[in-house]
Order: C-alpha cells, then structure tokens, then sequence
C-alpha cells in the first residue's frame, strides 16, 4: 500500500473509532473491524511483543481447498476463494448456506513443481453453529485444529504478492531470540508442511481498515506451564 494510503485509511481509523489502537515499540495494532459484523475464530492473548503478539486457539474447523501450485500468491487466493465462496453460498453435499466468516487464511509450502512456484491451502474458518456436522464438498476438505499458538504480525492494505515474503520474514526477525522463536523452530521441524500463513480480514471491496496478519503457528506441549 502506498505510504499516503496508508496514511489516509490510519486518519479515517481515528476519525471512525473503529480501531482499537494500542502502541507496542512502534507498531499499531488494528482490530479488524470485520470481527464485528462477522463471525471470527476466538482467541485468548497470550503475549505481546513488539511487532507481534502470541495467541492461543483453541479449537478451530477450516475448510480447505487442494494445495493450489502457483507463482502467485494473489492468484492462488482468489481462485481458492471462488471455490470456497460457492461452497458457502450452497455448493456442498448438504446444499447448505453457509454465513460468511474472517479470516480466510492461506497455508504457504514450498512446491515440488516449476521454479518458483509455491503450494496455496486456501480455507474459510468454519461458523461455530456448522463445526460438529461441517458440511462435505468435492474438492474440499475439513482441518480441525486441536489448541494451537500463532505469532502473529498485522499489515495493512491489498495483499501483493511480495508481501508475504517480507512481512514473515519482519515476524520472523521480531521473534528472534526469544522463547517463541525456539517453539516455532520446534514445530516447524516436526511439521515442515507450512512454515507461515497469511490471513486475510476483508473482502476484495472493502477499501478502509484492511487487516492481514502473518501466521506462524507451533505447539507447546505441556500447555499453560511453560506461559
Ligand atoms: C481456551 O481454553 C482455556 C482452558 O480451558 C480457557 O480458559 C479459555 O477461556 C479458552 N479460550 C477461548 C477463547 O475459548
């Protein structure tokens, strides 16, 4: 996003009131106001630092689409999306309307395929009310999340496809050196299949207060103890 956009939508928060603001070493913190009028995971806060904060889920249903091989990160969520959005409207073995929810989030891998393409999971956090009987469809598939932690970063503006890269690598050097690091390190070791995801608040129409956060998610074994 261009330095004066930026600036304008940070002036419209402050006018508007829509923003929770909390200064932590620099960085603002942007509530995404989505969360009001749509339904998002619920999450408790387990630590802010500066430049990222560390959450804990602690049960989540997501519905995925395949691992979609592309170059671009912006291409790969918006075909996801399409497919999930269908799902939503109807497109499932229930032919059940599904209500809209944030984030949809994007698992990124490295892929086996062409050079420099990547592997996109793209999936749509599922409404409470449909977590014990989530509706099947071809083509996609249920992950349920047992408790997890995310360290998490949040920028502003369209998702392009060098931030991804830039904003997981800021969240990474932010984390360096502490505990959160070791534990992300750890995870990633035992399960190397997604090293970050991108979560994305707001519709493609939606100019103002656009929230995305970096994901790096890791378990902690024995829990509360160790917090
Ligand atoms: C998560 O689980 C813990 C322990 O059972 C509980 O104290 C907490 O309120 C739960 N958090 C959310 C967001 O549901």
């Amino acid at each position: 996003m261009a330095p004066s956009l930026f600036k304008l939508s940070v002036l419209f928060n402050l006018l508007t009131n829509f923003t929770n603001w909390s200064q932590n070493g620099g960085n603002v913190e942007f509530s995404p106001t989505s969360c009001t009028r749509i339904e998002c995971p619920s999450y408790d806060l387990v630590h802010v630092g500066n430049g990222f904060e560390i959450r804990r889920y602690n049960s989540t249903v997501w519905m995925s689409t395949s691992p979609i091989v592309d170059i671009s990160l912006v291409d790969a969520t918006r075909s996801g999306f399409l497919q999930l959005f269908d799902y939503i409207q109807g497109k499932n073995k229930y032919a059940k309307k599904i209500e809209m929810t944030a984030p949809v989030i994007v698992q990124i891998a490295p892929s086996d395929g062409p050079v420099c393409a990547s592997s996109f999971i793209v999936s749509f956090y599922v409404p409470k009310e449909n977590q014990a009987d989530t509706p099947p469809a071809q083509g996609l598939h249920a992950q349920k999340w047992g408790t997890k932690y995310a360290a998490v970063r949040q920028f502003s503006g369209f998702v392009k496809d060098s931030d991804a890269g830039e904003q997981a690598l800021a969240l990474h050097d932010s984390l360096l050196g502490s505990k959160w690091s070791d534990f992300i390190e750890k995870s990633r070791v035992a399960d190397p299949t997604s090293p970050y995801i991108v979560a994305q608040y707001n519709s493609p129409f939606e100019f103002e207060n656009r929230v995305n956060e970096i994901w790096m998610m890791f378990d902690m074994e024995d829990g509360y103890a160790s917090l």
